[in-house]
């Protein structure tokens, strides 16, 4: 196993537009992260992955670009952004940029002139399709509903996009298209970006034959084997690799829905030469029901296990994985995987502790370190989210029971981890003296940071005790794995170990007490989430870490 600093690294992600506004619109910016780079220091991270921050007409927030080599007004423009990256680095701390290439905006100047007419040199930059305006050239539906085909009246054919209609796929076939994308990322790394986190990447190679999805295929399978993973997929990863990636000292983690047990290692392997790390979502879809994601059904916790275990092995030595349990995609990690009532505080500890504890690089979303929760708003209008509302206008118009569709968003919605973070019990909780773009969780009277500050017992605490423990053991970043209870279904219990040392660490995954006891005899308690540890039972969302001689 080869050792470098983005394995030992943790990451810190955030989600700019719901960070900390400063301006006064009630709309997050950078200067407003550079006013929090003491606080992010503090909590013992070494990088920010910073979600899109180019200019956008944000159909998506962001997720779709309409100039890739410019900061958005909005969030302080190039001036701010250049005083980020110098701040950041004086701090010791790197800057993980999103890019965002499996599409553009539509009103990318690309996109712009593609739609003129099939001359145009920009034309081939994008994908499509003849047909006639009543009859898409086939069946295949955009991760937000509806056609993912659009018809373009001046060339009379249909452009694809996976994502939404202002998010057009750019077309990876074509070779000057590639170097242009490779020009971009070249363009960051010379300003002293330290990686990119690749969104959709598993995307960009399409079968170009266009077939129809079968009726009855679900949505994860038509993921991995319709849209992700496509024949030249590595050839373009590759490419990219040997253009731009190897000139420098970089991270690069690709987002990779579709990406199973059976892509993954391609896409990370030392001797492959593609990625440092991919995010696939085995684990944050296992909650979708025959219906997709807003159809949920309770999450399988052996099952869960399993997939952390699978994946550690599929990897194996060289390959490596990212750990993380949410991001701005997915709903609040304590109120999905732990308890956000009673044992809020509890279970967040214990989510923090696995991501802490387990064989990858660690991905902390922001306000996770604090435990904040999801929303459930009573109304759809209180949600932003394109996902979200395309999904509610999708169920209405095929007749579904809406209330219990609403229950489904409160679960699933991506707004879920996209409301400000709470800083503090002031007005809009210390977020922006404004109106915030998004409403505020109501709960941050009691849930923000500075109260979390104060207590000494906080979450936000044990996030720096956890982490720096992490970082004092070696063994904890690069240990072997192994799950010693893979069918105990509420404690999640494995191994890691080298020659320097062994550790066990144990969860209860559990509302309830749960019996256990430790069987080796020389060991030693290092880390715990209670004050009170029981000899014979692990008490409800209980972590420890023991050390063992
Ligand atoms: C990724 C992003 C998500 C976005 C989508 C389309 O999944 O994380 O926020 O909507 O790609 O770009």
């Amino acid at each position: 196993m080869t050792k470098t600093w983005w394995k030992s690294s943790i990451v810190y992600q955030i989600y700019p537009r719901s960070f900390k506004d400063t301006t006064g619109n009630g709309i997050g910016d950078l200067y407003g992260i550079i006013e929090k780079l003491d606080y992010i220091q503090s909590l013992g991270v070494d990088i920010i992955w910073l979600c899109p921050v180019y200019e956008s007409p944000n159909d998506d927030n962001g997720y779709d670009i309409s100039d890739y080599r410019k900061i958005s007004e909005e969030f302080g423009g190039d001036v701010a952004f250049d005083q980020l990256l110098a701040e950041m680095h004086k701090r010791g701390l790197k800057l993980m940029m999103d890019l965002v290439a499996n599409h553009s905006s539509d009103e990318h100047p690309w996109f712009q002139q593609a739609k003129k007419g099939k001359d145009n040199p920009y034309h081939d930059y994008y994908i499509w399709k003849a047909g006639s305006p009543d009859t898409p050239p086939n069946n295949w539906q955009s991760v937000f509903n509806g056609s993912t085909w659009e018809w373009n009246a001046e060339t009379e054919e249909y452009y694809l996009h996976l994502y939404t209609r202002k998010q057009p796929d750019l077309n990876w076939e074509n070779p000057q298209l590639r170097k242009e994308i490779y020009a971009i990322i070249d363009f960051w790394f010379a300003k002293g970006v330290d990686g990119f986190r690749m969104d959709v990447i598993s995307l960009i190679s399409k079968r170009t034959e266009y077939k129809d999805v079968p009726k009855d295929m679900s949505f994860i399978d038509v993921m991995e084997k319709v849209y992700a993973n496509g024949p030249k997929i590595h050839t373009y990863l590759k490419e990219m690799n040997q253009e731009v990636l190897s000139k420098y000292d970089i991270v690069t983690v690709g987002e990779g829905p579709g990406v199973n047990l059976e892509h993954g290692p391609r896409y990370v392997s030392d001797q492959e030469k593609e990625l440092n790390m991919v995010f696939h979502f085995d684990h944050l879809t296992l909650d979708f029901g025959p219906d997709g994601k807003y159809d949920p059904v309770p999450v399988d916790f052996i099952r869960f296990k399993a997939i952390f275990s699978q994946w550690d092995e599929a990897l194996g030595t060289t390959g490596w994985n990212s750990i993380f349990l949410g991001n701005h995609d997915f709903s609040r990690i304590v109120s999905r995987f732990g308890n956000d009532g009673e044992y809020r505080e509890k279970s967040a500890k214990l989510l923090a502790t696995v991501l802490m504890t387990l064989k990858g690089t660690p991905y902390i979303y922001q306000g996770d370190e604090i435990g904040m929760t999801n929303v459930s708003h009573d109304h759809i209008d209180a949600y932003d989210d394109v996902e979200t509302r395309n999904a509610w206008a999708a169920a209405e118009a095929a007749g579904k029971d809406m209330d219990q569709f609403l229950k489904a968003v409160h679960w699933q919605s991506r707004d879920n981890a996209r409301t400000p973070l709470q800083w503090s019990d002031a007005k809009n909780a210390g977020f922006s003296q404004h109106t915030p773009w998004i409403p505020v969780n109501e709960n941050y009277a009691q849930i923000n940071v500075d109260a979390a500050e104060k207590d000494p017992n906080s979450i936000l605490h044990y996030y720096r005790k956890i982490i720096a423990l992490r970082k004092a053991h070696p063994t904890l970043i690069y240990g072997e794995y192994k799950d010693l209870l893979p069918a105990d279904p509420h404690l999640y219990c494995y191994k890691r170990w080298d020659q320097e040392a062994t550790f066990l660490v144990i969860h209860n995954f559990s509302d309830t007490p749960t019996n256990w006891k430790l069987t080796e005899e020389n060991h030693s308690l290092i880390q715990s989430n209670y004050s009170e540890v029981l000899a014979t039972e692990l008490s409800p969302w209980e972590s420890r870490i023991y050390s063992l001689d």
